[in-house]
């Protein structure tokens, strides 16, 4: 069949004129292969889905209900553009309170449509072409994706474990410094597990002064800091003269389908994301910026997620480490970055963290998130469907039993 005339029309950004004729298949869509071959080839063997980042649970109750109050009412059926008070008052208490964080909820807050898309947007606020994004991987790589898009380059940062899952960033070159307009950092991290301290973000702060760079802070899994109390980059002294962080209700309050969250921090650029924001969206329907407005007024609710995850993981850890990983409980997020065996015992060995992933997934029905950026390492995430602890104990005795069966090598 012949192209159609569009096919020289597709921009350099998503591949030119050779758009969709790749044969590359990303990571996500080889795990979901692998799963596909592993339940039609073993259809008597349940598959222990740890690959899945996404929490198991519907909204609370509570949240859910007004909800469905709010929808009923007429004066919420309009264009939200850049939302609605009573959320942002909402988001002003709930930093107050969960950080000791004051923010004018007028000028310094703004919703978006889930983390994802601010990510997505402040690149449009400061790249031009040639211009630098310092990335922070293994991590979430919408950032750098629309740097890219804007002509900009991505310098990326790994995290490693002989640096606390810190970056360094005494290894950037000069040239790059000099072109660095954005630092994008995650903590919790994702998928590190690692929180940030007050000493690192106060070496962000006078890093980012030093050289004239923009911080984003992703903070979408903050709820979840099992090491200490959460921490704010914006309670740091001079953060909010350098950044924004950008939060979620997606996580921590089992609101990942309903696509809230808001950017806070510096009131210029708040307003800069605002701007863009306004040329891509209308804003989330005003029922659920409403009805997250509760949800963050609500102090029980983030207490519970975190017990619940905490406890997860805590399970995964010490049964993981019986079947010889090498693992210790991650400080936030919901999950474990655990670094991936070389090899079975007179068997097959890996070469990377997807090999590993692969076979376990294909041969074992065992499915976790190869990571290969800096070091092989594999991520389980405790998101599992379990209705109760009784059914989480059963998933790990059963994948104890075929882990230890096949004698994994480190
Ligand atoms: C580190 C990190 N940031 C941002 C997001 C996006 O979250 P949302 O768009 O649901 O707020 C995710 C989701 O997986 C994430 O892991």
């Amino acid at each position: 069949m012949s192209d159609p005339y569009f096919q020289q029309l597709f921009a350099d950004r998503i591949g030119g004129a050779n758009y969709g004729k790749g044969t590359e298949i990303y990571k996500f869509e080889k795990i979901k292969r692998a799963k596909r071959k592993a339940l039609a080839d073993h259809p008597e063997r349940k598959l222990i889905d740890f690959g899945i980042g996404e929490n198991d649970e519907m909204a609370p109750e509570s949240v859910r209900q007004v909800m469905a109050a709010e929808i009923n009412k007429t004066e919420n059926r309009g264009y939200a553009d850049n939302g609605v008070a009573t959320f942002k008052e909402a988001v002003a208490r709930f930093m107050q309170r969960m950080f000791g964080v004051t923010l004018d909820p007028a000028t310094e807050v703004n919703h978006c449509i889930g983390s994802k898309t601010a990510l997505a947007m402040m690149p449009a606020c400061f790249i031009n072409p040639g211009d630098v994004t310092l990335m922070t991987v293994p991590g979430y790589p919408v950032a750098g994706t629309h740097t890219r898009y804007y002509g900009g380059e991505v310098f990326r940062l790994p995290l490693l474990a002989e640096n606390d899952f810190f970056p360094d960033f005494d290894k950037i070159p000069e040239d790059v410094l000099r072109r660095t307009k954005l630092l994008v950092i995650n903590y919790p991290n994702s998928p590190t597990g690692k929180v940030a301290t007050k000493e690192f973000y106060a070496k962000v702060v006078e890093f980012a002064k030093k050289h004239n760079i923009v911080v984003i802070q992703d903070a979408a899994h903050t709820v979840l800091t099992f090491e200490g109390e959460p921490l704010s980059f914006l309670s740091v002294p001079g953060a909010k003269d350098v950044g924004v962080e950008i939060h979620s209700l997606s996580k921590g309050f089992d609101m990942i389908g309903w696509r809230i969250g808001w950017v806070c921090g510096n009131p210029l650029l708040v307003q800069a994301f605002s701007d863009v924001k306004d040329n891509c969206d209308s804003g989330q329907f005003i029922a659920i910026q409403n009805a997250a407005a509760a949800a963050l007024d609500d102090e029980s609710i983030p207490g519970r997620t975190k017990a619940k995850y905490e406890r997860r993981l805590k399970k995964l850890v010490e049964m993981l480490k019986r079947c010889g990983f090498e693992c210790e409980m991650p400080g936030g997020t919901y999950f474990l970055y655990a670094k991936s065996p070389k090899g079975i015992a007179g068997g097959p060995k890996f070469d990377s963290g997807e090999a590993a992933s692969q076979y376990l997934i294909t041969e074992h029905s065992i499915c976790t998130v190869p990571w290969d950026d800096a070091g092989a390492f594999l991520r389980f995430s405790v998101t599992y469907v379990a209705a109760d602890e009784a059914a989480e104990d059963a998933l790990m005795a059963e994948t104890e039993s075929r882990l230890k069966e096949i004698q994994l090598e480190f």
